[in-house]
């Protein structure tokens, strides 16, 4: 099954990839850079993304979620494994946990979110009973044990619109709605790869405590510094995770 690899806030450079090339992939959203390679032990090509676009230019509201998805499909990619940096609301899962997250909350507001958006496009309403895909986050959480980093089985990913972080008050509400950890990207991301098939696996890296949890301000500066303080367990995991 051929792979493909969304990198998320701080993970920027597919250096698993050996023989690796940089092309445009054309899609009715947009044109996607993407570097295509092979992972060291050799096997089927996989793909590689920036979700925030080089140097982080794009912020999670104006990622161009269609267009990074539809070029994965169009390049042949069935499996997706997606990072993402998030904030947590769940006391168990403190700053360096990685989660597998399993179920997501949307509190998105002005994405389009769907490939089927009427007219020529038609209506289609999908199922999200399972929104993540199983058979990869089982077989993730396998190589996580075999390569002994720590992964936390499922999360409810609380998906906000920012750029801003959240308020306490929000937290508070959405810790009561079930949420374990909180970022601004899961949706529609997740969604977008089920609406085409794939297969998607996003494994949350935990870089601060929620707002009002944590009794400092945070600042995205400080989420960069938790992803490089962990960066180096995630492309472990990532690169075992991808098989050759
Ligand atoms: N909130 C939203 N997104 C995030 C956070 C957070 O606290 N940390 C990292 N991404």
């Amino acid at each position: 099954m051929k792979v493909g690899i969304i990198g998320g806030t701080g993970v920027y450079d597919p250096q698993w990839l050996t023989d690796s090339h940089e092309l445009s992939v054309d899609t009715p959203y947009g044109t996607v850079a993407v570097t295509e390679g092979t992972m060291a032990g050799g096997g089927e090509p996989v793909l590689f993304m920036n979700r925030h676009g080089l140097g982080h230019a794009v912020p999670p509201h104006r990622v161009n979620y269609r267009a990074n998805l539809w070029a994965m499909a169009a390049r042949g990619v069935k499996r997706v494994v997606a990072t993402a940096a998030v904030g947590s609301l769940n006391l168990a899962m403190g700053p360096g946990s990685m989660v597998l997250v399993d179920q997501f909350l949307d509190f998105t507001k002005s994405r389009p979110t769907t490939f089927f958006d009427g007219g020529e496009t038609g209506v289609v309403h999908s199922d999200m009973t399972e929104p993540y895909c199983r058979a990869s986050r089982e077989a993730t959480l396998d190589v996580g044990k075999a390569v002994g980093v720590r992964l936390v089985n499922r999360g409810v990913y609380v998906t906000t619109e920012g750029p801003r972080f959240e308020t306490p008050a929000e937290i508070r509400a959405f810790r009561l709605l079930g949420g374990d950890v909180v970022g601004m990207t899961g949706v529609p991301e997740v969604v977008l790869a089920r609406e085409l098939g794939l297969c998607y696996t996003s494994i949350a890296l935990v870089t601060n405590f929620a707002a009002g949890i944590s009794p400092d301000l945070l600042t995205h500066e400080e989420v960069l510094e938790a992803m490089a303080d962990n960066v180096a367990q995630l492309r472990t995991l990532l690169g075992a995770a991808i098989p050759a």
